[in-house]
């Protein structure tokens, strides 16, 4: 069965896979732009008081008016898809990752009818609109959980994981929660037992195996696939089903090593489900999985047999440093996994839980412009998290202005639009964040004014994406025999091929075997012209037209 609510084009409906071929970009709206103030202070009034005040600036944070504001300039980009960090309601203990209503908006963000407009006004523009959807947990202020903790006979008791405590009092297993790296249990007095959290205590995981709980979520996902949204990025998702036992781990899981570790089974049973209900929908909704595991080898089983996710974040390309020798396994190791089983990969560099790339490979605006060449041209779909292509790196925060339970300010620094002291923002305090570091020069209206500068590097690569089939569907190999310093791969289309060739290095390498190809991109221009010489300078990266 399909829903016929909305009207949709022609664009929307026709490429069951529209993903494979879109360039989907990451929206933190705390720190993405903030269009009306005034609304939103009116809406604040009447927020509930759930809300705890974090630091007197904490009020100062995006919109959605503020995302509709900023689409011409995505679309200047070239952006195909935006995905949207949590928008609902949240206490905000964990930035939105806390949700207390999975369908409504946040006052601090808007209302359902900003979204409304913002999917409407997105959609005019051909950009495809995803939202974060969190099924592990949700706030321990969401009314489900206000319920199961009433009372042991609560209707929803069972709706979350509620265990006795060991004879000894302890918690009923030595589950380490992320974040905090505190235990993954907190011991309600009223009931005298044990809730489970993988993440804060603000953040109660539901219980999966109860079928209410499924078909609640359901409604979840329907209420917004009516609304016209294009698919989920699903959080923590290998994390949601459990077992029943809930048996000591042999490694506590925590995010040291900055993985939630848990894995069930039952986990790829949900998956399917929640494929075939997206699938139902017209316009074929994306779902893409944050499956935070180490090896590609577990990563890729979330993609089941093209019937789980459609996408699962490459998260082993975020634990190397700028390495040329190490993307090259990588990419060998990918490769060999995900060709076989159809998998299509993720590429991703930044989020709003990482350093951003740019301070992890301590580089230069040179090495923002060739990990943007490798993110835009590796076989895959890449994503690209806002501000990167600014060339932006952390804000270095003193410990005492720093906010995330998580310590991971620094990639979550508000976006600077301008080189007026407010950036482009219409506020008259700081905003909740301090700006990231040279926001003078490191903002959208100067960088979009210079063509060799790193946002044209975004921008070009993502227009000569859609126009070079090799690029945009080719396979993809490694190139051998070439300088370890550089990484050199091929993307092989049905009638031509091109050579990416990326030095990682500061000195020029000789690479005779493609003397006289015609260059289709030039880091340093971001533009065609000329023809190969046979010397790669340092830190640049050339495409080539090999066939
Ligand atoms: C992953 C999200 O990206 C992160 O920000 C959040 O803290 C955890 N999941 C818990 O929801």
């Amino acid at each position: 069965m399909t829903v016929d609510r909305l009207e949709q084009p022609e664009w929307m409906t026709s490429d069951p896979n529209w993903w494979t071929k879109a360039t989907i970009y990451q929206i933190y709206p705390r720190s993405f732009y903030l269009a009306n103030p005034k609304a939103r202070t009116s809406r604040l009034q009447n927020t509930p008081p759930f809300r705890t005040k974090m630091h007197p600036n904490d009020d100062i944070v995006g919109d959605i008016e503020g995302i509709s504001a900023k689409l011409d300039y995505l679309k200047w980009l070239g952006i195909d898809a935006i995905w949207l960090s949590p928008i609902y309601p949240s206490p905000m203990a964990d930035y939105g990752y806390d949700i207390s209503s999975y369908t409504d908006v946040d006052p601090l963000f808007g209302s359902l009818e900003d979204m409304d407009n913002l999917i409407k006004n997105a959609h005019a523009r051909q950009i495809r609109v995803i939202l974060d959807w969190v099924p592990n947990h949700t706030s321990s202020l969401h009314p489900w959980f206000q319920d199961s903790i009433s009372s042991k006979n609560s209707a929803k008791r069972d709706w979350y994981i509620w265990r006795d405590p060991k004879p000894d009092g302890s918690p009923p297993n030595n589950w380490k929660a992320s974040l905090t790296n505190e235990s993954a249990w907190t011991f309600d007095e009223n009931s005298g037992q044990y809730y489970l959290h993988f993440f804060l205590k603000e953040q109660p995981d539901l219980n999966w195996n109860n079928p209410e709980v499924v078909k609640s979520m359901d409604e979840v996902l329907r209420f917004w696939l009516d609304r016209g949204v294009d698919g989920f990025r699903i959080d923590v998702v290998h994390c949601t089903g459990k077992d029943d036992e809930l048996a000591d781990s042999d490694e506590a899981r925590s995010w040291a090593p900055r993985s939630v570790i848990h894995e069930d089974p039952s986990t790829h049973g949900l998956l399917s489900h929640w494929r075939e209900l997206a699938k139902s929908y017209k316009q074929n909704p994306v779902l893409i999985g944050e499956v935070f595991l180490l090896t590609l080898g577990q990563i890729v089983n979330y993609y089941g047999n093209s019937d789980e996710l459609d996408l699962a974040f490459t998260f082993p390309a975020v634990f190397i440093g700028w390495n040329a020798a190490q993307f090259k396994s990588l990419i060998l190791e990918l490769k060999s996994i995900y060709d076989g089983k159809n998998a299509y990969p993720a590429w991703v560099l930044s989020n709003h839980d990482l350093p951003r790339h740019l301070s992890r490979f301590r580089g230069s605006l040179n090495t923002a412009k060739c990990a943007a060449l490798m993110l835009l041209s590796l076989r895959g779909t890449p994503f690209v998290f806002q501000g990167e292509e600014l060339g932006l790196t952390d804000v270095k925060l003193e410990p005492q202005q720093e906010v995330d339970p998580g310590h991971r300010d620094g990639s979550r620094a508000p976006i600077p639009w301008d080189k007026s002291p407010n950036h482009g923002w219409p506020i008259d305090r700081d905003p909740w964040l301090p700006w990231p570091p040279d926001s003078d020069e490191k903002n959208v209206e100067v960088n979009s004014l210079i063509q060799e500068g790193v946002t044209h590097t975004y921008k070009s690569l993502i227009e000569l994406r859609k126009q070079n089939l090799a690029l945009l569907e080719g396979s993809m190999e490694i190139i051998e025999g070439i300088d370890e310093k550089v990484l050199a791969y091929s993307r092989i289309g049905e009638n031509s091929s091109v050579a990416v060739l990326i030095n990682f290095s500061s000195h020029d390498i000789e690479i005779s075997q493609f003397n006289g190809c015609e260059i289709i991109f030039d880091t340093f221009t971001n533009q065609p012209g000329g023809h190969f010489g046979g010397t790669l300078e340092g830190e640049a990266g050339v495409i080539l037209k090999i066939r």
